[in-house]
């Protein structure tokens, strides 16, 4: 019988917002998926490029980047400076060959517990979709094989309606 394959993907939450939403689906008694990992960080701000990329060189499947709404940052910009890294992990991810949608910033509010379940069984799908890392697998240029369209910028708007 053949495994399904269970990607493994890390979310980066900031403390105040992300972080609180996801605690509110635990009240809630909501799940999502096991394969999700939580980093709680003070602030989305407070993640580097390198956290992302060290990330996928480690074998985890996806990245995620969750921090408070756009204009709310507990830290005036650290939202907005998370999104432009964001940004710039996924060009130099296409850059090397790995899709850049294996990465993606999000925006929630810490009332929204609904939605950071949504957003976990989202991207657990999409890197299920997409299949093991090239990094984990050894299997080269990902973009080449797959002809993978790619985006350099994060979801336009993924507060409450992304994909
Ligand atoms: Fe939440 Fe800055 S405090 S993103």
């Amino acid at each position: 019988m053949e495994e399904r394959y269970e990607p493994q993907v890390l979310a980066f939450c900031c403390n105040y917002c992300s972080y609180a939403a996801a605690d509110l689906a635990g009240s809630m008694r909501m799940e999502y998926p096991a394969q999700v990992k939580i980093v709680r960080v003070p602030c989305t701000g407070r993640v580097d490029e390198l956290y992302l990329l060290r990330a996928l060189e480690l074998g985890i499947d996806g990245v995620y980047v969750a921090g408070c709404l756009e204009g709310n940052c507990h830290f005036l910009l650290g939202n907005i400076r998370a999104r432009r890294r964001v940004a710039r992990v996924k060009e130099i991810l296409k850059d090397i060959g790995i899709n850049p949608e294996r990465v993606d910033m999000f925006n929630l509010s810490a009332s929204m517990g609904i939605r950071f379940v949504e957003i976990a069984c989202e991207f657990v799908e999409r890197i299920r979709r997409l299949g093991p890392s090239p990094v984990k697998t050894g299997s080269g240029s990902e973009l080449l094989t797959s002809g993978a369209s790619s985006t350099a910028e994060p979801s336009a708007d993924n507060t409450m309606t992304q994909k």
